[in-house]
């Protein structure tokens, strides 16, 4: 085995970006694949760095080779390869390296490494979470999810935003659906037990906790205080949703701020969205090259156009009139009722978003019933001033809106919900002690990836998915 260097030694992509000198290189990488002809040995060497792989080509008449070593230079293997950066006389590539010497890091016994090269599917993949990432396309996925994350933050950072962290492990239910996961430290078996039920008292915390399924509650708090913040981290969520979009543990990134109404939010997300965008086609092209090719054709093009159009924006009952429409003249047809007061479902959004808008869709002032108790009340009584983020293909990626700033409507609503308000208790007294108004949003950032680069299933664009039933890695 080579020892490990002192100096880090150059990356395929810095290797890729340099001209040939026939200067002496060293390289360490996985082989991706190996051919062979009379006497040369053609590698494809992957590093990670980028989505292209360097070749080396083995000449086995120069020189002096060991035939047990070259073996088990396979694909898979691990190894470090010393030679010159010459111009490459194949296509497709400017330059490759002459190796004059092989070294073996830790071979892949090719009976058993199960990334042989043809095409696996993800399903497969799956199953073999530690080792995706050496695929083509989970190397591009990691990468572009790399990229946007840094541009999550300086979208931020350039426009006078804090990030805050907000606690993972929580007492409140913040959206009020129950999705929740229970931390605990009581014995599963016979825990302690007062008049009938579980006695939580005695439990680490002295309370009932669970996994944040958001940090919107203790944004607010800061965003109080510091006029923009934003949160960007794990989320859980206890939901039983087998589906492409739904994860049990997911990413999201929160902005709270302050003396900014829904409107104001509204642009905020569609900027946002858009510089994420963006950045990722100025600095991920090669990577968005192969989505565009092979993962969702012409996504590249969709996404240009969608950086220079505004987004549309419409109220849920304008919405609701849409689908109507659409029903009403047999233009379509849902499994789901188009009722007002009802949800929209994802075969609504879709709709929504891909015939009738043809892109991504704002829509606001949703029925009360049907959203969190914290947003701001509309003065009709029935709505409240939401707004999520609709895109073709997905359906929604962001949900927000404009807080409820008057304590007393707050309170009002709450009861209403049959709602412990002493949980919230300093909740509230935000809303005491200097309230002003305030509005953010939360978007998923794994949908945010699905939209960017095509992948179809959620579960492929974390490292490692946690979802109903499967947590293994
Ligand atoms: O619409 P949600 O539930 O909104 C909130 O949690 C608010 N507290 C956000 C805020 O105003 N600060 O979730 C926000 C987004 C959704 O639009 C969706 O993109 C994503 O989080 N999301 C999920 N992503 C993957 N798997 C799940 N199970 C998700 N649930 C929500
Ligand atoms: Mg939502």
């Amino acid at each position: 085995m080579p020892e490990a260097n002192q100096t880090p030694t150059p990356s395929v992509k810095n290797l890729l970006s340099t001209p040939a000198s026939n200067q002496p290189v060293v390289l360490n990488a996985w082989v991706r694949t190996r051919r062979d002809s009379k006497n040369l040995v053609f590698l494809a060497l992957s590093d990670g760095s980028c989505f292209s792989t360097i070749q080396a080509v083995i000449d086995k008449e120069q020189g002096s080779w060991d035939e047990k070593l070259l073996a088990k230079v396979n694909t898979g293997a691990g190894i470090q390869v010393q030679g010159s950066l010459t111009v490459s006389p194949g296509s497709g590539q400017t330059v490759e390296i002459q190796a004059t010497g092989i070294s073996l890091h830790g071979e892949a016994p090719q009976e058993s490494y199960p990334l042989q090269k043809k095409r696996h599917s993800f399903e497969f993949l799956r199953e073999i979470a530690h080792l995706r990432p050496r695929t083509n396309t989970f190397g591009a996925v990691a990468r572009v999810r790399n990229a946007m994350s840094f541009a999550i933050h300086r979208f931020f950072q350039e426009r006078g935003f804090f990030y805050v962290h907000t606690p993972i492990i929580t007492g409140v239910d913040a959206e009020g659906a129950g999705q929740m996961f229970r931390v605990t430290t009581l014995p599963s078996e016979n825990p302690p037990r007062k008049e009938g039920s579980t006695d939580f008292s005695r439990d680490f915390f002295g309370r009932p906790t669970y996994l944040a399924v958001t940090g919107q509650l203790e944004a607010e708090a800061y965003a109080l205080s510091m006029g923009r913040v934003y949160t960007f981290g794990p989320t859980f969520r206890a939901e039983n949703s087998n589906t492409t979009r739904h994860l049990a543990e997911f990413w999201m990134i929160e902005p709270e701020v302050a003396f900014c109404d829904i409107n104001c939010n509204m642009d905020l997300a569609e900027d946002f969205l858009k510089f994420i965008i963006s950045t990722v086609l100025e600095e991920c092209r090669e990577d968005m090259a192969f989505f565009n090719q092979w993962i969702q054709k012409g996504i590249i093009d969709v996404l240009k156009e969608v950086v220079t159009k505004k987004f549309a924006r419409v109220s849920y009952t304008e919405a609701m009139k849409e689908l109507e429409k659409a029903q009403g003249s047999g233009s379509a047809s849902f499994d789901f009722p188009v009722q007002w007061g009802s949800d929209l479902q994802s075969e609504h959004e879709k709709f929504l978003t891909e015939t009738v808008y043809k892109g991504p869709v704002i829509v606001t002032d949703y029925p009360k019933e049907i959203k969190a108790f914290y947003m701001k009340q509309n003065g009709d009584g029935k709505t409240v001033r939401a707004m999520d983020v609709l895109v073709p293909r997905l359906g929604e990626i962001i949900g927000g809106s404009e807080r409820e700033a008057d304590l007393s409507k707050l309170e009002a609503r709450m009861d209403e919900l049959g709602m412990h308000k002493e949980d919230y208790r300093w909740y509230l007294e935000l809303r005491k002690y200097g309230s002003v108004p305030h509005s953010g949003f939360g978007l998923g950032f794994e949908r945010l990836i699905q939209y960017i680069t095509g992948m179809q299933n959620i579960r492929d664009v974390i490292p490692f998915p946690r979802t109903v039933k499967s947590a293994e890695f």
